[in-house]
């Protein structure tokens, strides 16, 4: 058995910022508001007039990053997998895109739909493969374009106000030393609280048909719902969970981990997170402020920016821990 490690980490995010303010073109709501309950004070949406950028484009972009700073070449990644709940096209997804732009050899790729927890559950995908022995370098891609489908309206401001574009990738390649790179991975999930967040049409179950002949001003069933204080409660129970979890399996303590990067779903929780294991602000990674809740990309993201920035060495035992739309959570520990 071989384990994995990370050898290259890339992101990308449109150049378009919206601010706090510039949300109030749309709807009734403030920087003071959004600031205190969530922490975000920019976010980047796409703007179609001035960009082509899609979740695969931007995908494609993070990736490229990442395997050029891994030393290797396009020809060189054995399998795609992509994490999104916002895919260009209904179906096919965006790992094939993907393989597409950047003119690689006929590849699998195969798309992971776990919303906010969808990076360290292909993280968890990818890992399993390099374990067997079946590849040696798969591409791991968390990429989100939410603007394109909020409800830019007070309405739905509970929601639109919290999400953001972009995307970031990793490269994960086998790696001998059992003792280094992806040490475990925990994922879970809840199938019962679906509808606390979700977009629950166009689907199977809610097809455009049906939407359009009833023709209904009142329909949001094709923005996503969030029943935000319910979601809130449970996310910081799962993302303890998961944490403690994924530093038991290993035998390690709470005083162990040197970086913790946990997805970037509200200030508050990472915030109450951070207290619960007595964590300096060294020891997490955030950048909510900047970009909002990214979902699959909002991991990848962190972390290159925490690798960029130095604040991960080699040896550092490294936490990821997510929660989301399912519900799904997880966590990874990783041997830098
Ligand atoms: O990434 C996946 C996991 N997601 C999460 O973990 C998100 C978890 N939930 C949250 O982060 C928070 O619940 C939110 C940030 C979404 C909302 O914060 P909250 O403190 O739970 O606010 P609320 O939804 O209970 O709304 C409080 C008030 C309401 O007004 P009334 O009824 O008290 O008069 C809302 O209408 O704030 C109002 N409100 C806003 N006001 C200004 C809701 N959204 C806005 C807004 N601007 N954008």
């Amino acid at each position: 058995m071989y384990n994995s490690k990370i050898t290259g980490l890339g992101k990308y995010v449109p150049e378009n910022v919206v601010t706090n303010d510039d949300l109030k073109e749309w709807m009734e709501t403030s920087d003071e508001w959004i600031q205190e309950r969530t922490g975000i004070k920019e976010r980047r949406w796409i703007d179609p007039k001035t960009s082509d950028d899609t979740t695969s484009i931007m995908g494609a972009k993070a990736a490229e990053i990442a395997i050029e700073r891994a030393g290797l070449t396009k020809d060189d990644i054995d399998f795609i997998v992509f994490a999104t709940l916002s895919p260009d096209m209904y179906f096919p997804g965006g790992g094939v895109r993907v393989q597409e732009i950047l003119e690689m050899d006929t590849i699998g790729a195969i798309d992971v739909r776990n919303q906010c927890s969808g990076f360290v559950y292909g993280l968890s995908v990818a890992d399993q493969f390099i374990k067997t022995g079946m590849y040696k370098h798969v591409l791991v891609i968390g990429s989100e374009n939410h603007s394109g489908g909020l409800e830019r309206s007070t309405r739905g401001r509970n929601v639109t106000v919290i999400f953001g574009d972009g995307a970031g990738a990793a490269v994960l390649s086998r790696e001998e030393d059992n003792s280094k790179g992806i040490l475990s991975t925990h994922l879970h999930s809840e199938g019962k609280y679906a509808k606390e967040l979700a977009l629950e049409g166009p689907s199977t179950g809610r097809w455009v048909d049906a939407i359009m002949e009833e023709n209904d001003p009142d329909d949001v069933s094709y923005y996503p719902y969030m029943n935000g204080q319910f979601v809130f409660k449970h996310a910081v129970v799962r993302f303890s969970e998961a944490i403690v979890e994924g530093l038991q399996a290993n035998n390690l303590q709470k005083e162990d981990i040197d970086m913790l990067i946990p997805h970037q779903a509200n200030l508050r929780i990472a915030q109450f997170i951070q207290k619960k294991f007595r964590l300096s602000d060294d020891q997490v990674y955030n950048n909510i402020m900047r970009y909002g809740n990214t979902t699959a990309a909002s991991i990848p993201i962190a972390l290159t920016e925490a690798w960029e920035e130095g604040k991960i060495k080699e040896g550092d035992n490294v936490v990821l821990a997510a929660f989301g739309s399912g519900f799904t959570w997880g966590s990874a520990i990783i041997k830098w």
